[in-house]
């Protein structure tokens, strides 16, 4: 869990590099993106759509993002929900603060900022009508912890969304992952394959689609 800690704490001390990989920004990160994780531009298109497939649109209950990371691919899809009451949970602090400043220099307030860890959430029960975790899930060290914690949160009949990696669907990202970003804590073991993600979310949550674009899958379930 330090080595996780202090890798995304790192990560926030760069917080800069980080954004320009996750938004596709430019020519170095697309061909990084290309042959380390297989994404052309169309498939990182799809990659974000299914990422936020799960938020209806004009949503204006109440939403919990875990983990919120500098908030560079959430924070612009809050700006058009308008209504909604939206909690951003992280653990490092760097990260949180490059979301706070992110979120400032975008005007966009009433996002709640909380640092805090995904296996221990500072909410009651059944209280979000939403919970979305975006690239979370290959990152989180107590994943047991974790998906338990998400559902608790999580009213009946709410919605749990998001994405994340799926071994098994591209030689190289499972390599790059295997030597590089499990050894420095970026990535977290085990993790799950589209099938073994699909039943799990299936026996989980009333009702469970998973989609994949590459490695990462999408997943929109109700509770
Ligand atoms: C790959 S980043 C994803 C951030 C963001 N969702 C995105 O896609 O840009 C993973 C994030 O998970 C956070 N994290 C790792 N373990 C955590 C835990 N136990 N509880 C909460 N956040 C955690 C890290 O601090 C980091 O910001």
């Amino acid at each position: 869990m330090n080595k996780i800690f202090n890798a995304y704490q790192f990560v926030g001390d760069y917080s800069k590099f980080f954004d320009r990989m996750m938004t596709n920004a430019d020519l170095p990160e697309r061909l990084a993106l290309k042959f380390l994780w297989g994404l052309d531009e169309a498939a990182y298109k799809k990659f974000l759509e299914q990422a936020f497939a799960g938020i209806p649109k004009s949503f204006n209950g109440r939403l919990l993002e875990i983990p919120v990371g500098t908030g560079v691919l959430s924070l612009p899809v809050y700006k058009n929900l308008n209504g909604a009451e939206i909690y951003c949970v992280d653990y490092s602090d760097k990260m949180l603060d490059a979301a706070k400043s992110r979120a400032e220099q975008m005007n966009l307030r009433g996002v709640k900022f909380i640092q805090g860890d995904v296996g221990n959430l500072p909410f009651a029960d059944n209280f979000f009508d939403l919970v979305l975790s975006i690239n979370g899930f290959h990152v989180f060290a107590d994943k047991i912890a974790a998906w338990s914690e998400t559902q608790r949160v999580l009213k009946d009949d709410g919605i749990f969304c998001g994405c994340m990696y799926v071994k098994g669907e591209n030689t190289r990202t499972d390599f790059f992952i295997k030597k590089f970003c499990e050894p420095n804590g970026f990535f977290s073991p085990p993790y799950e394959t589209l099938k073994s993600l699909q039943d799990f979310l299936s026996k989980k949550y009333s009702r469970a689609e998973v989609s994949h674009v590459k490695s990462f899958a999408g997943f929109v379930c109700r509770k």
